[in-house]
């Protein structure tokens, strides 16, 4: 299997996209003297090509495409070629209204835009297929070709008529026969029997509440029809030639497409991310996604496939990155496994919906500020030799169920807005503080490989969820688990008796209710007195020992935080000071230290291979030093 070590043939790759049909030919001269310039190895070609190669169905234009990878080739650039399929162009719509995606208002959303494709149309998915087949016969074999980069972003949902027929078929393929269907939906509800496979639909607009497992299902088949159409892509681009590495551009946190599995499908994993300058967390979230990346690529080196060297212009306020911002960035990707850094976009377009945008040779040109420090960088990446294909090594696992997910944010949970991705930033974010390394890792995985697995929410279960983390547990292993867990099972079944369902005698404490707070909750015990907000539970101890105790309203005297011997049980949202005092316990019991101990606060550390990267965020200096033996 490639992999992106034969991309990056030993060097961090540094570059981006590249759109030169954007361009008159006059410029590309030019382009590649300044990339050259500015060190970079490596540019994403043809994402948004589509029309430019195909003006019309019945022929190609690939010449122009020639003459950029030859020229790419000649100054020794490598090139990440894209299938164009994220943005047919509007012939395909215009012949074949059904590609066009629906809303589920019955809307067709048209072209003008990009990425209008309905993922289950049959003709959108032979276009797509065609014009990869003709770039990879062209192009499989170009001496500048460094890997695939498959479609962009995938992510566009649809509620047209072929995605009903392909829906009907998954859902038969996942519960059988009709009254499989009507069981798992729990269709006795509401009258919601169906009598036969054509009455079943995407969930449309309707008048009231859908059904939770309908939309579930569609959020689950969605994303594998998506997949679908990058595995048929892919395996186009593999048949010419197998030894080039593919991948596709993921969203840091994204729950519109199941990492894991989409992983699984490539080559290797890249992230397009976007943190906001004016964020005050921002450099958290980026270590969550870049962790993230990591741990979906199973600890490879992944790619950070875009970011933008200044402002993002889809934001409403579209702050540019301070001078060293976006340095500093790249260097945490580094840290945190990228073995290459790209931007969106090599030339600022002088036209079109992203004219706002920050591009590594910005409007203002080469003698620019902007451009000046993309040859810094260029230079800092080259400068660090021996890093690519290393590793980042984290004691940590934070569990990370895409169905839970899914299902905790659902309409008509007890909390609206309960957030899976704040429940994991609350537990990632002391550890991140506290320069203690983190993986995410699926549930029911094998977990023996960590001194501590935490598990902000498991809303779902199923039997392998729970086998792995009984063997966990039964191993020694420390667990830490969060409330709203253990509640519901894959078809959205909610478990009766006590919650967290599958876990009550590991944990010790049987859950009866559910209590989201409309104000804080004080509670106070052996981490000191705290504020709780959002969601608690009324939970009961059955043989855990009780840590805390909520004070005062309904909850008085109720267990929040509860521990049976190395497995505890939260049940609330403790403030962010709490939690920081809460996990550093932990992780002393459990053994798991920070990469530096003692260093001033904003500034991470985190260890890759035998070099500590030393990020500061106050003054964004980097230093990348010898790592302690
Ligand atoms: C990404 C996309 C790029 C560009 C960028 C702008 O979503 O892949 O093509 O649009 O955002 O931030
Ligand atoms: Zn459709």
């Amino acid at each position: 299997m490639p992999a992106l070590d034969d991309a990056t043939r030993g060097r961090l790759l540094f570059g981006g996209d590249y759109n030169p049909e954007q361009w008159p030919a006059s410029v590309w001269d030019d382009d590649v003297r300044l990339m050259r310039a500015a060190g970079v190895n490596l540019v994403t070609v043809g994402v948004f090509a589509w029309a430019a190669l195909q003006p019309d169905p019945g022929r190609f234009t690939f010449e122009w495409l020639d003459d950029v990878l030859d020229r790419l080739h000649a100054g020794g650039i490598g090139v990440a070629l894209a299938t164009p399929t994220a943005s047919p162009p509007p012939w395909l719509g215009h012949r074949h209204p059904d590609t066009l995606p629906q809303g589920p208002d019955g809307v067709r959303r048209l072209y003008g835009s990009r990425n209008q494709y309905c993922p289950c149309a049959p003709a959108y998915r032979r276009a797509a297929l065609v014009v990869t087949e003709a770039l990879a016969a062209r192009y499989a074999r170009h001496p500048a070709l460094r890997m695939w980069h498959i479609g962009n972003e995938y992510g566009t949902a649809c509620h047209c008529e072929h995605c009903a027929r392909r829906f009907r078929g998954w859902l038969a393929r996942r519960h059988g026969d009709l009254d499989g269907l009507n069981a798992a939906w729990g269709t006795a509800v509401w009258s919601q029997r169906y009598g036969s496979w054509e009455e079943v639909l995407p969930p449309r607009r309707m008048q009231y509440i859908g059904n939770p497992t309908q939309e579930l299902d569609y959020q689950r088949f969605v994303s594998d029809a998506l997949l679908e159409c990058f595995t048929a892509e892919r395996d186009a681009v593999r048949a010419a030639n197998p030894a080039v590495p593919v991948t596709t551009n993921f969203m840091d946190f994204y729950r519109h497409t199941d990492g894991w599995r989409w992983a699984a499908e490539e080559d290797f994993v890249s992230l397009d991310t976007y943190p906001d300058p004016n964020d005050p967390d921002a450099a958290l979230r980026g270590a969550m996604s870049q962790d993230l990346m990591r741990s979906l690529g199973g600890g490879r080196p992944w790619l950070l496939m875009e970011q933008s060297p200044g402002a993002a212009s889809w934001r409403p306020v579209a702050t540019p990155k301070r001078p060293g911002l976006n340095r500093l960035w790249s260097m945490q990707a580094v840290a945190r496994g990228a073995d290459g850094v790209l931007h969106f976009q090599w030339r600022a377009s002088r036209q079109g919906a992203e004219r706002a945008h920050g591009a590594m040779v910005p409007h203002a040109g080469p003698d620019s500020r902007v451009f000046r420090e993309i040859c810094e960088l260029g230079s800092s990446l080259a400068a660090l030799d021996g890093v690519a294909g290393t590793s980042v090594r984290a004691d940590v696992g934070i569990v990370l169920d895409w169905d839970s997910w899914r299902a905790v944010e659902l309409p008509h949970q007890p909390l609206d807005g309960f957030s899976y991705v704040d429940r994991l930033t609350e537990y990632y974010a002391p550890l991140w503080r506290d320069n203690v390394t983190c993986d995410f890792v699926r549930a029911g995985a094998d977990l023996s490989g960590y001194r501590l697995v935490l598990v902000p929410n498991l809303y779902q279960v199923t039997p392998a969820a729970l086998r792995g983390l009984r063997s966990y547990a039964d191993g020694g292993g420390t667990l830490v688990m969060g409330p709203f867990s253990g509640v519901a099972d894959p078809e959205e079944r909610v478990f009766t008796g006590g919650w967290p369902a599958g876990l009550m005698d590991l944990f010790g404490v049987r859950v009866e209710e559910h209590w989201p707070l409309a104000a804080a909750l004080p509670v106070s015990g052996e981490f000191g007195d705290f504020a709780a907000a959002g969601f608690a539970e009324w939970a009961s101890s059955r043989g855990a020992a009780v840590v805390a105790t909520a004070r005062g309203g309904p909850l008085d005297g109720r267990p929040m935080v509860l521990r049976h011997g190395r497995a505890w049980y939260v049940a609330t949202l403790p403030s962010a000071p709490a939690m920081r005092r809460l996990l550093r316990r932990v992780c002393a019991e459990a053994g798991v230290r920070p990469v530096l101990p003692d260093l001033p606060p904003g500034v991470e550390a985190v260890r890759r291979g035998d070099r500590v990267f030393l990020l500061d965020h106050d003054s964004l200096a980097v230093s990348v030093v010898a790592a302690p033996h």
